[in-house]
């Protein structure tokens, strides 16, 4: 069976690791029934430090072919990458399309499968903000209504889908993100710095392209009991040098981290403080309590079991939330599956019949 799987933003390199695994372990056991898999990657992100280094650090594939649609507007971007894929599918004549999460590839991925009737499989579906503003928000939305294959993190995830009228081919797996953590943990490069540090990172757009909420969470971080380390994405890095914006001795800037590096500073740290919905989640994976700088989270188990607090643009009393951080928390309870939601995953493409099949 010929599964083609859409990436292009580093998130996606991550779980698409998982899911690489997985078939390997599958061509391994049932040589008889082989799964040949081809990564189209859109070009999304293009830095070393935004993609490459995740394909060398998990061995991922190299990509059959690369788009290059990196930048440019949403319509603009998704509409390149729809085209682009849509040949490549085309082409190569896939049995199953494999897309991730929520960002401009895994829309364009959907589209266009479900537009050349391919079955496709949405990783990650069922997620809500309930947000329109967001891009991501409309990204999934559109990505769980075309798709063919629904596969949830989570059991609130799943319910949200069948409230939207979606129970065919929905089924709940756990989080690929979740495997990958552990199965890399090994491989995590702990910083060598004294002392303790608060690990950072800020991308979103509603964050970075509103100059008075990006103010209020810099503001924040410099406020931070212990200094806090910045990975800055591409996108924030520019925005900072555009404004002529420097944060204060407190807030450590860097270069993106690797997921090595992720993995060891989320192992050293002392609490997490972020926009990401990756981040969230593997700052519960590694025990350590996470401050999301948004209006709402997608992740509601965290919050749900107080190992995640919403603190908006971080202009309330960020003072109490650094003092919940640094307290105790719980995280025993396993709330994305059992670290083998890849191996579902595939089991689920391979299993699930399409009248495309015959
Ligand atoms: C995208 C996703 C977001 C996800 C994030 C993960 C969308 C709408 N958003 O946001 O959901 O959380 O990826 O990181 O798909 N840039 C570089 N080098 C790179 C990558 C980006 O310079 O390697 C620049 C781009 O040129 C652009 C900005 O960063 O100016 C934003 O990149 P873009 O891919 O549009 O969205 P992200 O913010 O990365």
């Amino acid at each position: 069976m010929r599964f083609l799987t859409v990436l292009g933003a580093r998130p996606q390199f991550i779980k698409a690791a998982a899911v690489t695994r997985a078939i390997a372990e599958h061509n391994r056991n049932h040589p008889e029934r082989p799964i040949h898999e081809e990564i189209i990657h859109t070009g999304q992100h293009y830095d070393h430090g935004m993609s490459q280094v995740f394909f060398d650090e998990m061995e991922i594939p190299a990509p059959a072919a690369n788009l290059n649609i990196g930048s440019g507007p949403h319509g603009a971007m998704t509409g390149a990458m729809l085209a682009g894929l849509e040949r490549e599918m085309l082409h190569r004549r896939p049995d199953r399309v494999l897309v991730y999460g929520d960002t401009n590839s895994t829309l364009a991925g959907a589209l266009a499968a479900a537009k050349l009737h391919i079955p496709v499989a949405h990783v990650e579906a069922g997620l809500r903000s309930f947000n329109r503003a967001m891009p991501e928000e409309i990204n999934r939305i559109v990505a769980d209504h075309v798709a063919d294959l629904l596969l949830c993190p989570s059991e609130n995830a799943r319910r949200q889908l069948e409230r939207e009228g979606i129970t065919r081919g929905a089924h709940v797996i756990g989080d690929v993100m979740y495997d990958a953590f552990l199965h890399y943990q090994a491989k995590a490069i702990v910083p060598g710095r004294p002392g303790p540090f608060a690990l950072a990172t800020i991308h979103r757009a509603e964050n970075t392209d509103d100059p008075a909420r990006l103010a209020n969470i810099l503001h924040a971080l410099e406020r931070s009991p212990v200094p806090v380390v910045l990975p800055l994405h591409p996108r924030t890095r520019k925005i900072l040098d555009h404004q002529g914006i420097r944060p204060n001795h407190r807030v450590e800037l860097r270069e993106p981290l690797s997921y090595f590096d992720i993995l060891g500073h989320l192992r050293a740290c002392a609490f997490v403080i972020t926009d990401s919905g990756g981040l969230q989640k593997e700052a519960y994976f590694a025990g350590k309590k996470c401050i999301t700088a948004r209006d709402q989270t997608e992740w509601v188990e965290l919050t749900a079991l107080d190992a995640n607090r919403l603190g908006g643009d971080l202009s309330g009393d960020v003072d109490a939330l650094f003092a919940w951080a640094l307290s105790p928390g719980v995280f025993h309870e396993t709330l994305y599956g059992d670290g083998r939601a890849s191996v579902k995953c595939v089991e689920i493409l391979l299993n699930a019949g399409f009248q495309q099949d015959v």
